[in-house]
């Protein structure tokens, strides 16, 4: 897979240069490129932004440099060429606070693409015809404004990356994450056994294979119920599953 990143900061990426996401670079995996949007401007100060029409505060970020941009990633001049132009073949996401909502459905969706490219927002915003004839998509990470899309970009190649096949030391492990499985995860431990008097589940320790995946399981009902009974609404849950959740709710567990 191909991640093209374009921001006026590509010097904050250094996150994605290390761990999990430096071993599926080395690898092969994924091929990440920065791209500065002010290497596209022209004029003698390279503007990327100016104020908007009609006034108010802030600045917004010109339409030229994007489309430029985004036209010479992709080698595609479809992107300048006036409309009607056929979709282009590679999601275009801008990131921003108005976008659809990030989630593990959506980072699964983003990972089954050859190529992407992220587009990092500034200032007040983009001007709207970035908005309607160059992205395909717009992503935000949450219900907050940050100062710009980078923190943004980082997360959805963070969650795309770890989801590539071999990405992960252990096979499978991507699969049984929070939220992959529809459930919030259960809770993991770890050595010493006893840690100040307290003590790992027996269960763990048994041994016992079936016991530890109903244990699991169970865990996992028990967690989301709490903490996220929404996610319950669209789980997959199967017959167990409903018998236990009716014992919590019946305060029999
Ligand atoms: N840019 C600023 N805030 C953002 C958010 N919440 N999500 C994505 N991009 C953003």
């Amino acid at each position: 897979m191909r991640i093209d990143i374009l921001t006026l900061l590509p010097e904050v990426f250094v996150y994605l240069n290390h761990s999990i996401l430096q071993r599926a670079q080395a690898a092969g995996l994924v091929d990440i490129r920065l791209h500065h949007l002010r290497a596209y401007a022209t004029g003698k100060h390279r503007a990327t932004d100016e104020p908007p029409f009609g006034g108010g505060g802030g600045m917004v970020l010109k339409p030229e440099p994007l489309f430029t941009a985004v036209a010479s990633i992709l080698n595609d001049e479809q992107v300048n060429a006036p409309p009607p132009t056929p979709a282009p073949a590679h999601p275009i996401i801008l990131m921003t606070p108005q976008g659809r909502p990030f989630t593990q459905s959506i980072a699964q969706e983003l990972a089954q693409h050859e190529r992407l490219l992220l587009i990092c927002g500034r200032y007040e915003g983009v001007d709207e015809r970035v908005r309607q004839h160059l992205v395909t998509d717009e992503i935000s990470i949450g219900d907050y404004v940050l100062t710009g899309g980078e923190l943004a970009a980082m997360v959805v190649a963070d969650a795309v990356v770890r989801l590539l096949p071999g990405a992960l030391g252990a096979a499978g492990a991507a699969e049984t994450d929070s939220h992959a499985t529809g459930l919030l995860e259960g809770p993991h431990y770890t050595k010493p056994a006893t840690f100040r008097d307290w003590k790992v589940p027996n269960v763990l320790r048994s041994g016992h294979a079936g016991q530890i995946a109903r244990w699991r399981r169970q865990e996992a009902l028990r967690r989301t119920w709490e903490r996220r009974p929404d996610m319950l609404l669209t789980a997959v849950l199967s017959e167990e599953d409903k018998w236990f959740l009716g014992q919590l709710a019946a305060g029999e567990q």
